[in-house]
């Protein structure tokens, strides 16, 4: 049989680890997919002298693979929304299946796709566009088919966890991490989608509609980012028995879906809370199965390169099928998809870390006992440290049970409102993950 043949958009740092890992493994792949995978055209608007591409033919015109006709796969390694939109809508419009690692694309814009995609009858495959390496679209949208997946949470972004391990285990500073994660290709373009968050809430709209059958809906997703953890806190959530990781969490309520990005205390012996450095890990808790934890790595040349090479033999192995009786893109049939809302923050419910600078006068416990008491706020415990020494203020750390967020800021603002509290209340979430 011929072979399949592939254009690479892109030759980065995983349109190359792509190109490397087809060559390396190309007998491996071809016994897999029962054909031989070609890359037949490389896109790059810049040279990489990393990779040796041979003889095989290179183009600057990104659009141009889109148009080739002899491409029956366009993988889509560019990122960004604009150029990427427009060169995977060409594509499809041209007959093309797709695979992409671009999740950006994918959260934004990916509704357009996938219903051009069907119309066209072509597969546009995105497994590398969450946790890199790991497999987990696959596992969410096939292998826990028979489950009402209850919740979802991860570590999915690599740079921000690479960041938080390093302050925490070596005391290193945020910008000496942050640089060597952008030296070793970890992280985005723009860095602060992945200290704000914005990297991890792409991921997680993607996750949360294969989960719950939802449309994609990234601009409903709550996003907080990493960069105003102090490392004060840090060590308080550990004396506590907790870690601080940067969470994605999607959560089926009645009332509607929980999709939000923060910093996020779990406790200490979760395993969870032992994935550091780079790596990435999603749990996903359903009915059937219970949890299940997914583990690898999250971000890298030749991971990310993995999950992409595993969508091509998928698109190879089902490009020769009914459309029909593919795997739906968001793993529920198009026309079943649900209009469960998605929740604002506000009515997001969860447990809270709170650390309240407090004057060393008596009764303070009394007034935030009652501030939080008159809000219905459960406290679970309490941990008042020594006055600091230079300004003499007593940093008071509590813990309460799950409250909505409205109930929390109505609390935060009461608080910051008394005459003993100085300063903002610093607010993280808990969550148990049990
Ligand atoms: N910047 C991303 C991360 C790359 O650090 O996880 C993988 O999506």
């Amino acid at each position: 049989m011929k072979p399949v043949k592939v254009g690479i958009c892109g030759l980065g740092t995983v349109g190359s680890g792509t190109f490397n890992v087809l060559k390396r493994n190309a007998e491996e792949i071809a016994r897999r997919a029962g054909r031989g995978i070609e890359v037949a055209q490389i896109a790059q608007r810049r040279p990489n002298p990393q990779c040796d591409t041979g003889s095989t033919p290179i183009t600057a015109e990104v659009l141009a693979v889109a148009d080739n006709p002899e491409i029956d796969v366009v993988v889509e390694l560019i990122g960004g929304y604009t150029l990427a939109r427009e060169l995977v809508l060409r594509a499809i419009a041209n007959g093309k299946h797709v695979v992409t690692a671009n999740k950006a694309l994918i959260a934004v814009h990916g509704n357009e796709i996938f219903a051009k995609a069907r119309e066209q009858g072509v597969i546009v495959a995105f497994e590398a566009s969450v946790a890199g390496g790991i497999p987990v679209i696959k596992a969410l949208r096939e292998g826990l088919a028979a489950n009402r997946i209850n919740w979802v949470a991860g570590i999915i972004n690599g740079t921000g966890n690479f960041i938080l391990s390093e302050m925490r285990e070596k005391g290193r500073t945020f910008p000496d991490v942050l640089a060597e994660a952008q030296a070793l290709g970890y992280a985005e373009a723009d860095p602060t989608f992945d200290v704000e968050g914005i990297d991890a809430a792409h991921k997680l709209t993607i996750l949360a509609s294969i989960a719950f059958g939802i449309p994609l809906q990234f601009d409903k997703a709550y996003t907080e980012g990493i960069t105003r953890l102090t490392t004060a806190d840090v060590g308080y959530a550990e004396a506590l028995g907790y870690r601080i990781k940067h969470l994605g969490v999607a959560r089926s309520t009645d009332q509607g879906i929980e999709l939000r990005v923060h910093p996020t205390l779990i406790p200490a012996d979760r395993l969870i809370a032992n994935v550091n450095g780079v790596m990435n890990a999603v749990m996903v808790n359903g009915d059937a199965v219970g949890s299940t934890l997914f583990y690898g790595a999250g971000a890298g040349q030749e991971p990310t390169a993995s999950a992409v090479v595993a969508d091509l033999v998928d698109v190879v192995r089902a490009m020769t099928s009914d459309p029909e009786n593919r795997v739906p893109h968001l793993a529920f049939q198009p026309d079943a998809l649900s209009d469960h809302p998605v929740l604002s923050i506000e009515a997001c419910e969860s447990a809270y870390y709170l650390r309240i600078q407090a004057k060393d006068h008596p009764g303070v416990l009394a007034q935030v006992a009652s501030i939080l008491s008159a809000r219905g706020i459960n406290i679970e415990s309490i941990m008042q440290k020594e006055a600091e020494e230079q300004d003499g203020l007593v940093p008071m750390i509590l813990l309460t049970h799950r409250v909505t967020e409205r109930h929390m800021v109505e609390a935060i603002t009461a608080l910051e409102a008394l005459d003993d509290v100085v300063g903002d209340v610093v607010r993280i979430r808990v969550e148990h993950l049990n």
